[in-house]
């Protein structure tokens, strides 16, 4: 049986290893080391049912006495070392805000890019799909094929940039409308598609010109579409580039690749403005591509993203828009 020197020499064996405990690892090693099911005090509290009843109950208060003295001196041991801990994790990991960062700019879309996106996103929205061509087109693709033959006046009036040597064909595409060709070759109707892209003309850099610029073509070929589709889509494209109130007016003009053509104008802030050129696809054009014109008819449409940039965030210098001054594209929200 246990004496209760014995066990007076338990509590002050397990006080003084609690309390010399330096951190949490040690004062739990303590723990199971002096009140753990193997500690002399629980073997102790175990023995009891060997013992008369008489000096169980005295012997069980010794114990019991014991084992609160010990909980309670674990128990402030432990509140110590865990505000200990917690003061040296606030002072370890102290997070000095005021230090100075290198920053990495992260750069941005540029405004043209995300008109760009802008237009794609809503087309897609509709079920059109995007296409694109190369920058550096065959001849007969920008114009052969859109029914402007090498002596049609239309041709000369793109001030094209011809491609050395000349026998190779090429121009860099002087708009967009070759990527309708190359789709009609490519896919049978119906077809939704708009045709994004850089293009070139051999323009002086001024305020309203620019040698390399971009277009966004649309076309559509299906059954039965007709120049009222054409007009429907344009007037909410234009709501979408230029808000609810814009709406649209066509005015007869001529393009070699469209029969009838139109100049498309857009309303908006308490004018008419130039937007782009449209209409219905030449049946011609449809036919070299392989388009049966008895079934299907189509409209294509194609305007210039800087213009329309210009348009609508009422720009007065297109330079502005190519030289990549980022205190101008910054004020598009692009977060550097
Ligand atoms: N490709 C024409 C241009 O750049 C615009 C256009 C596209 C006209 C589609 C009609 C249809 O001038």
């Amino acid at each position: 049986m246990t004496s209760a020197l014995e066990l007076n020499r338990w509590v002050s064996e397990a006080l003084s290893a609690i309390e010399s405990a330096g951190d949490m690892e040690a004062l739990k090693s303590a723990r199971i080391t002096h009140v753990g099911d193997k500690s002399p005090v629980a073997l102790a509290s175990r023995g009891l049912g060997a013992l008369t009843s008489e000096e169980r109950a005295a012997a069980g208060k010794l114990i019991g006495e014991a084992k609160t003295k010990i909980a309670a001196v674990i128990a402030e041991r432990t509140s110590i070392l865990e505000a200990e801990r917690d003061a040296r994790v606030l002072l370890e990991e102290v997070v000095d805000i005021s230090l100075p960062t290198r920053r990495t700019p992260r750069g941005g879309l540029h405004p043209l890019t995300l008109l760009r996106n802008e237009i794609c996103d809503y087309f897609i929205a509709q079920g059109y799909g995007v296409a694109e061509g190369p920058e550096l087109e065959a001849e007969w693709l920008n114009f052969d094929a859109l029914n402007m033959p090498p002596d049609h006046p239309a041709r000369s009036m793109q001030d094209t940039f011809f491609i050395e040597p000349l026998e190779s064909k090429l121009v860099l595409r002087t708009h967009t409308s070759p990527v309708q060709i190359r789709t009609m070759l490519e896919n049978e109707p119906p077809i939704y598609v708009i045709c994004p892209g850089r293009t070139f003309r051999a323009d002086e850099l001024d305020a309203t010109h620019t040698p390399v610029f971009s277009q966004v073509e649309g076309l559509v070929v299906d059954r039965g579409i007709t120049m009222a589709h054409l007009k429907g889509t344009l007037d909410q494209f234009a709501r979408r580039m230029f808000g609810d109130e814009a709406i649209t007016r066509l005015r007869p003009s001529f393009f070699p690749f469209t029969e009838p053509s139109a100049e498309v104008d857009v309303f908006f802030n308490d004018r008419w403005i130039e937007w782009g050129g449209c209409g219905m696809v030449n049946p011609r054009v449809l036919a070299a591509c392989g388009v049966d014109t008895e079934i299907f008819s189509g409209f294509a449409f194609g305007m210039g993203l800087e213009r329309t940039l210009m348009v609508r965030h009422d720009l007065s210098d297109m330079r502005d828009i190519v030289e990549g001054d980022i205190r101008f594209t910054q004020h598009f929200g692009v977060s550097l």
